[in-house]
């Protein structure tokens, strides 16, 4: 059965709303958003100090992740890692200083703000094992089953294709690959006055999908469901985006799926 997500939006206009946001979140991570950033949010998901320390501060002054993953993820050392909508690089250096300097570990985004921002800082911490690419998450500059673990944090929700992202995710994972990622999904459809609403959805709620749509995606790409928990401690900060949370039943998840061996 193929599961559609998309919804009727201006792919173009929602893409430039998008990079307009967190062109925004790269450059001026002390602005005003509908959503938290930073190193205390990271912590207060559950990353541990010890991985925060070995994160750039600058890198973690603009993340705007929605959960915690990698306890699930469980990164082996010398593991090829992909981070789907890497942003400013929180999670890459975290994988990177997870699977050690005989792994490699890839971002991937479209905003070329953020690209360029955490290519600066691994260049100024002279970290070899990592690379920043641009591209789009649907459609994967990268080879067929090449990455043990594919990663992503508060991305999904903005692509207007997800199946596409899926089949992406699972056309590069190994078999016996791990797909982890943290994302806000809901409970309730959202009806199209907020889903047709870009400012919304760059704040990561217009495009959110109902759970089990959302679920049942995955598993259409071939990939197996193993884990899944909510993420009480994530939070809206805006009143409209408070709102929306409460009648649609916005949460933050963290899955882990497996490709089959
Ligand atoms: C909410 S931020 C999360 C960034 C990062 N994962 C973090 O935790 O800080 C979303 C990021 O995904 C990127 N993005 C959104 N949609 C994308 C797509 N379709 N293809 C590639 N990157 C995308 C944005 O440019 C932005 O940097």
């Amino acid at each position: 059965m193929t599961i559609s997500t998309s919804t009727h939006v201006d792919t173009a206009d929602l893409t430039r709303r998008v990079q307009e946001v967190y062109r925004a979140v790269a450059e001026q991570p002390g602005g005003d958003y509908h959503f938290e950033l930073g190193r205390a949010l990271a912590h207060r998901l559950g990353y541990p100090v010890e991985l925060l320390d070995q994160i750039p501060e600058q890198a973690l002054e603009s993340f705007a992740g929605v959960g915690y993953f990698f306890d699930i993820a469980q990164p082996a050392a010398g593991e090829r890692v992909l981070d789907l909508g890497s942003g400013s690089g929180t999670d890459v250096f975290a994988a990177a200083a997870l699977v050690g300097p005989t792994g490699h570990v890839t971002g991937i985004d479209m905003t070329p703000a953020q690209l360029a921002k955490a290519e600066r800082l691994r260049a100024s911490a002279e970290i070899s094992s990592v690379e920043f690419t641009a591209a789009r998450i649907e459609d994967l500059p990268l080879a067929d089953a090449t990455v043990e673990l594919v990663i992503s944090n508060g991305v999904v929700n903005l692509s207007p294709d997800k199946p596409a992202v899926f089949r992406a995710a699972a056309r590069v994972l190994v078999p016996g690959g791990r797909l982890a990622l943290a994302d806000i999904v809901t409970e309730r459809p959202l009806t199209e006055q907020i889903s047709c609403n870009a400012e919304l959805w760059a704040a990561c709620i217009g495009g959110a999908a109902q759970r089990d749509t959302y679920l049942a995606a995955i598993a259409d790409a071939g990939l197996v469901v193993r884990a899944v928990r909510t993420n009480h401690k994530y939070r809206f900060l805006s009143g409209s985006a408070q709102a929306a949370t409460e009648t649609y039943g916005v949460t933050s998840i963290s899955l882990l799926a497996v490709k089959p061996a």
